[in-house]
């Protein structure tokens, strides 16, 4: 018989954890490194950035170092408890990161541009902005050419990574155990004929956490930046397994037939959208899914909860141009999900993100 060595069992628990705690924490020292850095030259090129935020008070800032300490306990504690294999919590682009940390650099001065220009809606002119709505044509965080080439989505993940201090990937993890739970109700359909789909997948993290756990079941993306899908697909590809289908379509115009997917999973959309687009979505996500079926949101804490981080929450659109974000944070996600058809809503909040998961009724 084949025994296969599996590194993890030969490490003991303990040392895991502190090489786990050692690399979040570079993660975050590197995240305060380059903000204090890019703050400081921002301040130095933009009139008046100064007035654009407010400071946080001691206490918002201690409260934020102790809710990203218990993100990451709960990380821990979830790969312990076998919701994700502890490999998942190491894994990270480093070639990638240091390709193009220093493209991320070069890209500052075109933000400082368009911050000092009030210009928010900057496309080269290669970028194709035919066919695209309205409200997606901006630059959300500044990115050069917003979600709409290469370059943009070469940048995405490590910016990411910089603006939460190393904390982006564990947030996306919070989705697999509601994932999880929520395909128990097919434990009787073969996994492969499960069908997943993640939308607004951009560069393809969270559906690369996905395959991680369910490495048989039906995977699909769906994205409006093309450029995006291209960045997911290099992702997605470096492992063996099935390549998740990719397609680029609107979250309000879902190309699949109704209650197509036993579970849809969507980080980090829904403070991009404008309000109508919001409830669009939710309803063509409620359209799609299976009776019996789940929808997980995940997107940014909202005012009704996190009061604690109101500071953060005010600085955000205004420091990172997403205009769409303010409205977001008093908007009731429950009664759009609701007013689709979702039922049975349970909301939990995990730092700086927050998660909605609902069912489609039998
Ligand atoms: C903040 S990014 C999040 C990407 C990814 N889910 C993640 O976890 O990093 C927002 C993504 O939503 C996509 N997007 C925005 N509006 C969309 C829409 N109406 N339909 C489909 N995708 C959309 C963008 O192209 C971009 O990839």
């Amino acid at each position: 018989m084949q025994s296969s060595l599996n590194i993890e069992q030969l490490i003991p628990e303990s040392l895991t954890q502190t090489a786990y705690q050692a690399f979040q924490q570079g993660k975050a020292l590197f995240g305060l490194a380059h903000k204090n850095m890019s703050n400081r030259l921002t301040r130095l090129f933009v009139p008046n950035w100064e007035k654009i935020g407010q400071p946080l008070s001691k206490e918002e800032f201690d409260q934020l170092q102790q809710g990203r300490i218990q993100l990451l306990e709960t990380d821990w504690k979830d790969a312990q408890e076998g919701v994700y294999p502890t490999s998942l919590l190491f894994e990270n682009p480093w070639n990638e990161f240091f390709l193009y940390y220093p493209a991320v650099l070069l890209d500052l001065p075109l933000s400082w541009q368009k911050i000092r220009d009030r210009e928010y809606q900057n496309f080269s002119s290669q970028v194709e902005q035919d066919g695209y709505p309205n409200y997606y044509l901006q630059n959300f965080h500044y990115q050069t050419d917003g979600y709409l080439s290469d370059w943009s989505a070469n940048l995405y993940d490590l910016q990411v990574e910089l603006l939460f201090n190393g904390t982006a990937d564990p947030m996306r993890r919070r989705i697999l155990k509601p994932l999880k739970k929520g395909l128990n109700a097919f434990s009787d359909v073969l996994p492969k004929q499960i069908r997943v789909l993640d939308v607004a997948c951009g560069t393809g993290r969270s559906l690369k956490m996905i395959r991680t756990v369910f490495p048989k079941v039906s995977l699909f993306g769906a994205d409006l930046s093309p450029a995006y899908l291209r960045k997911a697909n290099q992702l997605l590809s470096e492992t063996p397994e099935e390549l998740p289908q990719l397609v680029q379509a609107n979250g309000e115009e879902l190309p699949y037939q109704d209650n197509y997917f036993h579970a849809l999973t969507s980080v980090f959309l829904f403070h991009e959208l404008p309000p109508q687009a919001r409830q669009n979505v939710i309803e063509e996500c409620f359209r799609v899914t299976k009776p019996g079926g789940i929808f997980i949101i995940c997107d940014s804490i909202q005012a009704i909860d996190s009061p604690q981080f109101q500071t953060s929450m005010d600085n955000f659109p205004k420091m990172f141009h997403e205009p769409y974000y303010k409205h977001y944070t008093t908007d009731n996600l429950v009664e759009r999900l609701e007013k689709a058809g979702f039922e049975n809503i349970d909301v939990e909040n995990h730092f700086m993100s927050k998660y909605w998961v609902a069912h489609k009724p039998v």
